[in-house]
């Protein structure tokens, strides 16, 4: 005797109340995100691509929708008119195997799938056919997703920059999307998305950036600790504003006042900062000497994950003029930048510069047990003040702090704000050998070769010949031009 147990049904209690009162705020809160005003909804969307895809979801939500309505009401109907009316135990009527009604409930779904399928595939192909040419100029970027933060190079432009992308409103922007390590995934929720970026394999998408704004992008693939703390910005412009922003990445700050914050913020980060943050890449050469760079921290890295002194960093050229701090998660300002110097894990949780970079370790190499740099908090500021004050300059100054002036150049300060962050005018490594005595050391180096002839060698082609003991993580440096690579061999040959 089968029947059937009250507890089948229950009825609402206290508790089921209590849990639907809880319940219904966050619901109330994930349903917010559906707003079209969320920074990151896709339903409030501004460009072609990012609205294809909206108009495709709802074709598809309202199908299903439908669906619903047509299964559940048929469910409910049959629960409800053929319910058990009395005691009697005879089973009802059994329809097993109707043909006909096995065929339509076949065929009708397999329509419905089909019609699914024909528009999703169609917008899928019009997306990795690439940009059609009756759009316009193609802008292309690279964009490289890294631990934890993104690159972007625009080869035909050669400019380098991280975390805050810029295109030009209404024109088609092709990318090629790469990652230097894990799996990640390029999302603009309001302009298109997403695609992986996946090590070793290019992935492509093309978007249009439809309305002038800044808006929000985010890695959309689980790739670690920091995914959540992943983010970008996409900064639409008009073609002149872009213009105007390409041209300023072209053009170096003006060299700070000396004996300002800046000028000692300079000399700091220079000496600190520069072997993973590269902030001067406004000058020909530059942008493939960054690529090359990159490429050596990535190297340096990989080489030691664990006590490597060097990792793969955000190119903070003009940095001052960026909005954001840390990809994306903060607003750049004096304050927020010192804080992030100060503790950068605080702000973003798996940073690798905490872990990797010389400033947070004690001369013996070890962590420094409080976590935070080895600097005064004036020092701290001072950098802060000087990347806060790199802009596009007034075009006639140079990209580093030494004179212009062709034949009375400062070798010394070339060094400064070139070398210090792997070598030291010492007999100390840090990244690279101390240099104190090289010019002794490098009349013997190679045979054939002089001094001046060897550490100019060393620093044009630093893997022509390497010191034992080092893995060649130097990229070419010959970007610096005859004249100040001349000053640097001079300079050089004094150290004692
Ligand atoms: Cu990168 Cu998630």
């Amino acid at each position: 005797m089968f029947r059937v147990s009250k507890s089948f049904f229950p009825l609402p209690s206290a508790r089921t109340g209590t849990a639907a009162l809880l319940l219904a705020p966050v619901a109330i809160a994930l349903l917010a995100a559906c707003s079209p005003d969320n920074l990151q909804s896709t339903f409030g969307t501004a460009g072609p691509i990012a609205e294809d895809q909206a108009n495709l979801f709802k074709f598809i939500f309202w199908i299903a929708a439908v669906v619903f309505v047509l299964v559940e009401g048929a469910v409910i109907f049959a629960a409800i008119r053929y319910r058990r009316r009395s005691d009697s135990d005879k089973l009802p009527y059994q329809t097993h195997g109707n043909t006909k009604l096995e065929i339509t409930w076949t065929i009708v779904p397999a329509i419905i799938l089909i019609g699914v399928a024909i528009p999703t595939l169609a917008q899928i192909w019009g997306q990795q056919s690439g940009v059609p040419d009756d759009l316009g100029e193609v802008l292309n970027v690279e964009a490289i997703g890294h631990q934890w933060w993104f690159e972007f190079r625009y080869p035909d432009h050669e400019v380098i920059t991280a975390n805050e992308l810029h295109i030009p409103v209404g024109r088609p922007v092709s990318f090629r999307l790469e990652s230097q390590d894990v799996v990640h995934s390029f999302w603009v929720p309001k302009i298109a998305g997403k695609v992986d970026m996946v090590p070793l394999n290019d992935n492509f998408m093309w978007m249009i950036g439809s309305e002038v704004g800044t808006f929000y992008g985010q890695c959309a693939e689980f790739c670690g600790i920091a995914h959540a703390h992943m983010r970008f910005r996409v900064i639409v412009q008009t073609e002149e504003d872009f213009q105007a922003w390409l041209d300023g990445m072209h053009t170096a700050p003006d060299a700070p006042a000396p004996g300002s914050p800046e000028a000692a913020g300079q000399q700091l980060f220079a000496a600190n900062c520069s072997t993973c943050h590269t902030n001067n890449s406004t000058s020909p050469g530059s942008y493939a000497q960054e690529i090359n760079t990159q490429q050596a921290r990535w190297n340096g890295w990989i080489s030691d994950t664990e006590n490597s002194l060097i990792v793969s960093a955000p190119n903070l050229t003009n940095f001052g003029d960026h909005i954001t701090l840390g990809a994306g998660l903060k607003d750049l300002n004096q304050d927020s930048l010192v804080a992030w110097i100060t503790d950068p894990s605080s702000i973003k949780i798996g940073t690798r510069m905490q872990k990797h970079a010389a400033i947070y370790r004690t001369p013996d190499g070890e962590l420094r047990p409080d976590g935070k740099p080895g600097l005064s908090e004036s020092e701290i500021s001072d950098i802060a003040t000087y990347l806060l004050s790199l802009k596009p300059g007034s075009g006639s100054g140079d990209d580093t702090a030494d004179s212009p002036d062709s034949g009375s150049i400062d070798g010394a300060a070339v060094f400064a704000t070139n070398c210090t962050g792997c070598h030291s005018t010492g007999d100390d490594t840090k990244i690279g050998p101390g240099l104190a005595g090289v010019g002794e050391r490098a009349a013997s180096r190679v045979q054939g070769l002089s001094a001046d002839e060897y550490i100019e060698q060393s620093i044009r082609e630093p893997s022509a010949s390497i010191v034992p003991g080092f893995n060649n993580l130097m990229p070419p440096w010959g970007h610096l031009g005859d004249d100040k690579i001349d000053a640097l061999v001079t300079y050089l040959k004094t150290l004692k």
